[in-house]
C-alpha cells in the first residue's frame, strides 16, 4: 500500500521517523565513553519521565512481560504474599508471574472493564492483622479493556489501611500517554517497555524502582541472574551494562525522550486525552458501547469497543485489515471475539486519528453493521474543533 502506514493496534505503536534515523546511527562500543554518556542522559531523560528524583532506572533487553518477572524476582521470596489487583488480561497475566515464582497471590477480581477498586485494596489490607502481604500489583492502563485505573488512589488506601506493602504498578502502557508521579504516588516499582509511549519497536523493559523497593531486593529469595538489578545498578554506575545491551534502541529512546520533553510531557498527556476523547465520541456516535464502564477510567491510550452481539470481533478485525490495511486490537483471553481495540498513543495527530475513524466506519458499514456513514467522524470532528485551540479536553 502507498501512503503512511497505520498500526493502530494498542501497542507496539508508531515509531517516528526521527527515532528511526537515531537507530539507523552505526552501532557504538557499549563498554566505550561515547556510550557512557549516553547511557547518563538515557537515565537522566528516564527520570524525569517517570517523575522521579529519588528513584533508580534499570534497562533490561525484552518486554513488559521480562518487567513482570524482574519486578517480581528483586522484591519477593517463594512463600510471599501478595495482593494481586485482576481487572483484565494483563493484570491476570502479571498476578500469573508472581504465582510462577512461588510468591501466594491473593487475587482480587474486579469485572472486566472496570477499575482497581481503592477501597477494596484498603478492606483486604486491614483484614491482614500480621502485615503479611508484602506488596500490591496493579496495572495502571489495563490494554485489554482500555481501563485505566488510579494509582494515587490505590497509594492512598494502602496508607489508610496504614500498611506497609510496596506498591508495584505495570504502566506498560500508560507511561507517555498519562501522567505518572513516581515520587509523589510513592510507588515502589513502575514498569514498562519500549513499544508503547515511549515510540520504540519492543526490544526493552525499563523500570524505576524505589529505595524501598531496593531494601527489598537486598532480602528477596526469588532465584535470579539476568533479570537481578544488583549487577545492573552496579555497572551503570560505571557507565555499562554487564552483558551487551540493546544499544540501537536505547539511541532510539535518547530520541523518542528529547522529543516528549520537546513537546512537553502536559501537552503529550493532553494530546494524548484529547485524541482518546475525540476517538469515544466517534465510537458511541456510531452506535456502538465502549467496553470501558466508567468515565473517568477511560484510558488515554486506547479505545475497547464491545462488539456487537453475535458477531465476531476477531473476524472484524480481519475485515478492517483487508478491506483498509488497518491493524487494530484483538480481545484477549476472557473477551476474546468480544472487543476490538484502537490505539491512539505514542506518535498520532488528529488528521491520522480521522483517517483511522473514518477506515473504522468503512469497516463496520461493509461488516454489515447498520453505521450511518460519517456520524463517527462528524462527532469527532465537532470535538476537535471545540478544542483546537484549548490545552485541555472539555
Ligand atoms: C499493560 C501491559 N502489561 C504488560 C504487557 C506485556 O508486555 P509485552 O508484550 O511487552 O511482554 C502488555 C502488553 O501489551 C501490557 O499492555
Amino acid at each position: 500500500m502507498s501512503g503512511r502506514t497505520f498500526l493502530q493496534i494498542p501497542g507496539p505503536s508508531i515509531v517516528p521517523e526521527r527515532v528511526i534515523r537515531a537507530m539507523s546511527q552505526p552501532l557504538i562500543d557499549h563498554r566505550g565513553p561515547q556510550f557512557a554518556v549516553l547511557l547518563r542522559e538515557v537515565l537522566e531523560g528516564l527520570k524525569k519521565l517517570f517523575q522521579t528524583a529519588q528513584g533508580k532506572i534499570l534497562l533490561f533487553p525484552g518486554s513488559g512481560t521480562g518487567g513482570w518477572e524482574s519486578c517480581i524476582v528483586n522484591t519477593l521470596s517463594p512463600g510471599d504474599q501478595v495482593l494481586g489487583c485482576v481487572n483484565g488480561h494483563f493484570s491476570d497475566l502479571y498476578c500469573r508471574t508472581a504465582t510462577s515464582h512461588g510468591v501466594n497471590v491473593q487475587r482480587l477480581e474486579v469485572d472486566y472493564g472496570a477499575g482497581v477498586p481503592a477501597s477494596a485494596i484498603e478492606e483486604r489490607l486491614r483484614l491482614d492483622k500480621e502485615r503479611q502481604i508484602k506488596a500490591v500489583l496493579v496495572v495502571q492502563t489495563e490494554t485489554s479493556t482500555g481501563v485505566t485505573s488510579s494509582l494515587p488512589a490505590v497509594r492512598d488506601a494502602i496508607d489508610a489501611a496504614a500498611h506497609p506493602a510496596l506498591l508495584l504498578a505495570d504502566v506498560v502502557s500508560s507511561l507517555g500517554c498519562t501522567e505518572l508521579r513516581f515520587d509523589e504516588w510513592r510507588l515502589d516499582v513502575a514498569l514498562t517497555a519500549a513499544q508503547k509511549g515511549l515510540m520504540l519497536p519492543p526490544g526493552m523493559a525499563v523500570l524505576a524502582v524505589s529505595e524501598r523497593a531496593l531494601e527489598a531486593n537486598r532480602s528477596a529469595k526469588c532465584a535470579r541472574s539476568f533479570w537481578d538489578w544488583k549487577a545492573v545498578l552496579e555497572s551503570n554506575a560505571n557507565g555499562n551494562f554487564p552483558y551487551t545491551p540493546a544499544t540501537s534502541l536505547l539511541l532510539g529512546l535518547n530520541e523518542s525522550l528529547k522529543m516528549l520533553f520537546e513537546e512537553g510531557l502536559d501537552n503529550v498527556f493532553l494530546r494524548h486525552a484529547r485524541l482518546a476523547e475525540a476517538c469515544r465520541r466517534a465510537v458511541e456516535a456510531t452506535g456502538l458501547k465502549l467496553f470501558a464502564q466508567n468515565a473517568a477510567e477511560y484510558s488515554n491510550t486506547l479505545t475497547a469497543v464491545a462488539m456487537t452481539e453475535g458477531l465476531d470481533s476477531d473476524a472484524f478485525i480481519d475485515h478492517t485489515l483487508k478491506l483498509v490495511d488497518l491493524p487494530l486490537g484483538k480481545g484477549l483471553g476472557k473477551v476474546k471475539g468480544k472487543l476490538f481495540r484502537i490505539g491512539h498513543l505514542g506518535s498520532l495527530n488528529e488528521l491520522e486519528l480521522l483517517g483511522i475513524l473514518a477506515g473504522i466506519e468503512m469497516a463496520l458499514k461493509s461488516f454489515g453493521l447498520n453505521v450511518p456513514l460519517g456520524a463517527g467522524l462528524a462527532a469527532a470532528e465537532t470535538y476537535l474543533l471545540e478544542t483546537a485551540m484549548r490545552r485541555s479536553p472539555l
